[in-house]
């Protein structure tokens, strides 16, 4: 029996246009230009206006996904939303995008996979098409982390930003060649927001404690990140058989630069087949992945037949690859 693969028809992606640059940042906390980039790589990111939310966002990257595929909304069967910065705690923030985006035919529901939300949507989306339940899917990541971001903590605000990005999946050869993707709870507290779940109901004590905000251990997480990454990158490159320097376009989910770096020398994938735009977004999470994928495509970076390498990391922890033929 022949493999039903499960391939990406079209992509979409959209930032708020409000630019927070370094400088910016320099005025609000203990920090300089010169330290971000130098340890992050990153030079500014997008915030979302006060009435922009999650699904404002994803709207916007879903309608471009949608024309790029040369799909109506009506066409999808599932829209699948990776975030941890929705709308609200209920309904889903893919009910609400269901709706505004007239996706009646789907069913639509949100998961929470931080950073990995994107590859952990694919995979999903993978399932439901190889399995026949769908025949074309919509897999969002987006996030609003400017909301949840304490921008009192140099070691945190500097980092984030806000975007989306969507793809559309179909069935359809060669498409995704090998996709895993992998949780370690053990770690849980190195990247958390505590409180304002059933855990820890906010209070105005937690408020004043910030615990209603991004907490993150970062030189832990730098550390787990990169081996975590490069082990499951050589994973889905030999389960897809291919060889390293098959690869036309590496994407390491957008944290940090170094990190970047660091994958890409440990795949041995030279610096222009690298993709970066930690630069120009900061790390926008689920939305890092699908961001850099719309871009590269409509840069003519990668266009049919190319092979695409992408991984991510995340709170959770969690953390995933794949192997990608467009
Ligand atoms: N400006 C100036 N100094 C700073 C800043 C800042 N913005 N932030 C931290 N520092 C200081 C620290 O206070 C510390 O000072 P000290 O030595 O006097 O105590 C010093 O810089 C070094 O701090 P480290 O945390 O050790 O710096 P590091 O080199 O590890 O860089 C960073 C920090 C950028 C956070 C890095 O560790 C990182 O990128 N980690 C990975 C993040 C990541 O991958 N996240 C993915 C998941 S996120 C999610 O799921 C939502």
């Amino acid at each position: 029996m022949s493999t039903i693969y499960a391939r990406i028809t079209g992509t979409g992606s959209f930032v708020p246009s409000r630019v927070l640059t370094n400088q910016d940042l320099e005025r609000m906390v203990d920090t300089s230009d010169e330290w971000i980039v130098e340890r992050t790589g990153i030079r500014e990111r997008r915030i979302s206006s006060a009435d922009q939310a999650a699904s404002d966002l994803a709207y916007e990257a879903c309608v471009k996904a949608l024309e790029d595929a040369g799909l109506e909304a009506r066409d999808i069967d599932a829209v699948l939303v990776g975030t941890v910065t929705g709308d609200h705690a209920f309904p889903s923030t893919g009910c609400i995008l269901q709706d505004r985006l007239g996706a009646k035919n789907a069913f639509a529901y949100d998961f929470g996979a931080a950073c990995s939300g994107f590859l952990f949507g694919l995979l999903q989306a993978q399932a439901f098409v190889r399995s026949g339940t769908c025949q074309r899917v919509l897999v969002i990541g987006v996030e609003a982390l400017s909301k949840v971001v304490d921008w009192t903590d140099r070691n945190t605000c500097v980092l984030f930003g806000d975007g989306a990005g969507a793809a559309v999946i179909e069935a359809g050869a060669p498409g995704i060649l090998a996709l895993r993707v992998r949780s370690d709870g053990a770690l849980a507290d190195i990247i958390s927001l505590p409180a304002g779940g059933s855990r820890m109901p906010i209070t105005p004590e937690l408020i004043a404690e910030r615990k209603n905000r991004i907490q993150m251990r970062g030189n832990e997480t730098f550390k787990v990140a990169v081996k975590a990454m490069e082990s499951v990158l050589l994973e889905v490159v030999q389960e897809a058989g291919i060889r390293q320097s098959d690869i036309d376009l590496l994407i390491p989910h957008q944290a940090n630069m170094r990190i970047i770096q660091a994958l890409g020398k440990r795949l041995e994938v030279p610096e222009d087949r690298v993709y970066v735009n930690v630069d120009r977004y900061g790390n926008t999470s689920a939305a890092t992945i699908p961001i850099a994928i719309d871009e590269a495509r409509r840069t003519g970076r990668v266009g049919p037949g190319s092979l695409l390498v992408v991984a991510s990391f995340g709170s959770g922890v969690t953390w995933g690859a794949a192997v990608v033929r467009l």
